[in-house]
């Protein structure tokens, strides 16, 4: 960032830090050293989805680990509280501040366009982070560090072939619910698209309900009070996140129906955080695919190669593991989140 572009922004800093104290608004997104930013730093604009779910907070806390000042960052957070016209506002301040990138995790993928049009203009790189945007919209960023959600959803259906055949039931009549993410959300669309392929493969198998829980475990478990009161015959519930799964078991439980070791329902989960992987244990949850939320150092890593003026790939893809009773031990201890 030149000189000219620093002053306006910590001026911008200054002045938006002056109305909030004046209106009487304490933001805590807005730091009080903003006086004092070294020029050398890379001032780095984050808007943050929301705070939805353990894997969030993950992502958030690795990114905020990554992009530290000692590691030569100053970043500005903004989390969007689950709604987009958040993030297309925090994005157009980041553009009047002419931070020197703008990175963002898209809580869907339609809508981009016109902000990001903006940025473009300003000349300021776009790096997305966890979900993408619409295809139409790809040449308006430059990078996206994420998972790879179709293979995540993929992975599912064929754990759950390969268990089926394991126990003899590769010719069951198969009832399967689905418990969505934020509908639109990369997550929702990789994950539900890689489990149909698998599912269409498979006569048998019957995709009953699907709804969305919207990746919270309030919401997971009133989605999955309704499904058993309308179906009593549920043999897989495939449900998008560890935290809607954690409100489904819930809701079984209070329903009255056993979860745990040779139960008569799978639980397909994803993101493999700890406390899911505790449930794996006690023989809960059948698989957990994993949704990396490491991504912190990945994305400081592309921001140092595009400072030095290096070509950068269009996606960098975090690597993702599958955890069951089999294996499930092995890794629980180093689990971070
Ligand atoms: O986009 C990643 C998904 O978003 C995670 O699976 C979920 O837990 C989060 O809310």
């Amino acid at each position: 960032m030149n000189k000219w572009k620093r002053m306006l922004c910590i001026a911008t800093l200054i002045m938006l830090g002056g109305l909030c104290v004046s209106c009487g608004v304490f933001n805590e997104e807005i730091p009080e050293e903003v006086e004092t930013i070294e020029d050398d730093l890379i001032v780095v604009g984050y808007s943050q989805l929301g705070s939805e779910s353990v894997w969030r907070t993950a992502n958030t806390n690795s990114i905020e680990e990554a992009l530290s000042e000692e590691n030569g960052f100053f970043l500005q957070l903004k989390n969007a509280r689950q709604k987009q016209e958040n993030q297309i506002k925090a994005i157009r301040s980041f553009i009047s501040q002419q931070v020197d990138y703008i990175v963002f995790s898209p809580i869907e993928e339609d809508g981009w366009g016109t902000v990001l049009q903006e940025a473009q203009e300003a000349g300021i790189p776009v790096i997305l982070v966890d979900r993408t945007i619409a295809k139409r919209d790809s040449d308006l960023y430059t990078t996206r560090v994420g998972t790879d959600t179709y293979w995540e959803g993929e992975q599912a259906g064929l754990w759950l072939a390969e268990d089926l055949k394991k126990h003899n039931e590769s010719d069951k009549e198969i009832n399967i619910v689905v418990l969505q993410g934020t509908i639109g959300a990369t997550s929702q669309i990789g994950r539900s698209v890689g489990f149909n392929i698998v599912a269409n493969e498979h006569k048998n198998w019957r995709i009953v309900a699907q709804e969305t829980g919207d990746f919270t475990t309030a919401k997971g478990k009133e989605v999955m009070d309704k499904f058993i009161r309308l179906y009593d015959d549920i043999d897989v519930i495939v449900s998008q996140n560890d935290d809607m799964t954690v409100g489904a078991i819930e809701a079984l439980k209070e329903a009255g129906v056993y979860v745990g070791p040779n139960d008569d329902i799978r639980i397909i989960s994803f993101d493999a955080g700890r406390a899911a992987l505790e449930l794996v244990q006690k023989g809960e949850i059948d698989v957990d695919i994993e949704c990396n939320p490491d991504q912190g150092e990945m994305l400081a890593e592309v921001i140092h190669k595009l400072e030095r003026g290096e070509a950068v790939e269009k996606e960098y893809i975090v690597e993702d593991k599958i955890f069951t009773i089999d294996n499930v031990d092995e890794y629980i201890e180093d689990r971070t989140y």
